[in-house]
Order: structure tokens, then sequence, then C-alpha cells
């Protein structure tokens, strides 16, 4: 696959618009998001990145469709997020696994109430349950798991659905280096292979460049959009890609964003 960023030839996949959230905080409201907008292009794999607090998750939730802003609207496919649908896959930060159900039916647990029957349920199951290597755990229950396994079953659940969109908010974070690196390289081969709209948070800038088309970076206090930084390097990304001084030149420049950001215009708490 070669470098186009599909965001300059195609509409929004995803439109977020003015959107504010605030939440209630010591009798004030705190200004979790402060009019964000971004346009995210149908196929386009965009990451976010900022200090912690800056709203990631919140925006996150927003497009999941699980909280609702106060004002301004996302919209995925041209209709406004009124709440969750079968088309965005989410990965919480937090896992999100049913303790009750083992990891195959973690796994299939989406594509049961997506009305996928029994026996193509059990085969899809198995294939994402192999890819994030957890078939020895397949029958096993999430508190037998450890972090990063816990976070592989979450990862199978959302692949397993083969939703258009993508929502994932750290998923890789408690991974070892080896593993994340072959998940790194499985999610874009997928992505590159099958139509689909990403947006992958992470606190990692090296991942955060090396998966994306266009990098969000976001400031606190309030949560709000600091700069976007265009990935202009080839796909497959693959080593050479990674060690090449264009990689490093952006990495430094996202660093630099998220790590030398002015202090927010408004200190925290704001009153309405
Ligand atoms: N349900 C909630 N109730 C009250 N405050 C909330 C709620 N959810 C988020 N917040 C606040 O909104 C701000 C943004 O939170 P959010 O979880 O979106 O940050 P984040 O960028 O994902 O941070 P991290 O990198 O640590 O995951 C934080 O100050 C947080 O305390
Ligand atoms: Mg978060």
């Amino acid at each position: 696959m070669t470098t186009t960023n599909p965001a300059t030839t195609t509409a929004a996949k995803i439109s977020v618009r003015e959107v504010t959230k605030t939440f209630p905080l010591k009798g004030e409201e705190f200004v979790a998001l402060d009019r964000v907008s971004i346009d995210i292009a149908d196929n386009e794999f965009v990451t976010v990145v900022g200090p912690s607090g800056c709203g990631k998750s919140t925006l996150m939730n927003v497009l999941a469709g699980l909280e609702t802003p106060i004002s301004g609207e996302a919209l995925v496919d041209g209709r406004s997020v009124s709440g969750p649908g079968p088309e965005r896959g989410v990965i919480f930060q937090q896992y999100a696994l049913f303790p009750w159900l083992s990891v195959r039916r973690n796994v299939e647990f989406g594509l049961k109430i997506n009305g996928v029957p029994r026996s193509e349920r059990r085969e899809r199951a198995e294939h994402f349950i192999e890819m994030v290597g957890l078939q020895q755990f397949a029958d096993a229950l999430p508190k037998m798991l450890s972090g990063g396994m816990k976070q592989r079953c979450a990862i199978a659940r959302a692949y397993a659905v083969n939703p258009s969109i993508l929502l994932m908010d750290e998923p890789f974070g408690a991974l070892d280096a080896l593993t994340r690196v072959k998940l790194q390289e499985q999610l874009l081969d997928t992505w590159s292979r099958e139509k689909r709209t990403v947006m992958f948070i992470t606190h990692d800038v090296d991942e955060a460049v090396f998966l994306a088309n266009r990098v969000v970076v976001m400031a606190a206090r309030p949560g709000r959009i600091h700069d976007v930084i265009d990935v202009d390097l080839p796909y497959p990304r693959t080593e050479d890609v990674r060690l090449s001084p264009e990689f490093g030149e952006l990495r430094n420049r996202v660093w630099h964003a998220v790590y030398h950001q002015e202090p927010g215009i408004a200190a925290g708490a704001t009153s309405h």
C-alpha cells in the first residue's frame, strides 16, 4: 500500500463538531472537552495523544455513544451518534470484559448479539483468539488472566464483530514490548487489507506516529485539540520506516507538541 492520506480524498466517516462536554466537580462544571472538532475520513487511521486527563477517553466515549455532549455533536456516516452501534467496535481503557464469561464467550458475545449463527461464532472467535495468542486460555475466566491477556481478549472481542470503525483506548498499554509490536503490525495489516476507520488513543508517541495517517495532539484544562500532525510515511510501516530519519523527525514533533504545551487558557474548573 502506498502512502496517501484518505482524509484528502473522501468524505468524513466520523465528524466531531464543536463538541463540549463538562462534568460536575465541587459544585462547578469541569470542562473535559472544549469545542472539539475533527473529521476522520473513511479508512483513515488517526491516533490521539495528550497528557493524562485531557479528555481522550471522553472523546472516545462520545463517539462510542456512551457520553452525550452538552453542546455540539458527533456524526458517524453523517448521522448523529445517539448510542452504541454494531459498526463501532470499542476497546476500552479498562478492558471491560464480562467476568462471568470465559475468554471464548467474551469474544463470541458481540457476534451473538448481532445474530451470527453458533458455528460461525465459534469459528470467528477461534480465529481471533488465536490471533492474540490466547488459544490455551479460551475456556478461562478473565480473573485467571494477566492484565495484558485481558487486554488481548478485549482486542479479539472487538475485532471479531468486524466493525467498520474501531475506537481503541490505549489498547496495547498493558502489553509487553514484543506482543505490542506484533499486535501493532497485525492491526496495520488488517487495516490495510480491509476497509476500516480507526481512532486509536495512546500515551506512546512512537506508537502514535508508527500507526497513523494523522496524529491528533490534545491539551488539558480545558480538554481541546492542540495540534494535528500529518504522518506522511509509507505503508507498510516496516522496521526501516521506524528507523528512518523522517520517522524520528515526526516523533520529535509530536513529542514536543505533547510535552511542551502552553498552560490552558482556562485553568481547570469553569463555572457555567
Ligand atoms: N464520569 C466522569 N465524571 C466526572 N469527571 C470525569 C468523568 N469522566 C472523566 N472525567 C474528567 O474529565 C477529564 C478527562 O478525562 P478522560 O478520562 O477523558 O482523560 P484521558 O485523556 O483519557 O486521561 P488518561 O490519559 O489518564 O486516560 C478528567 O479530568 C476526568 O477527571
Ligand atoms: Mg483515558
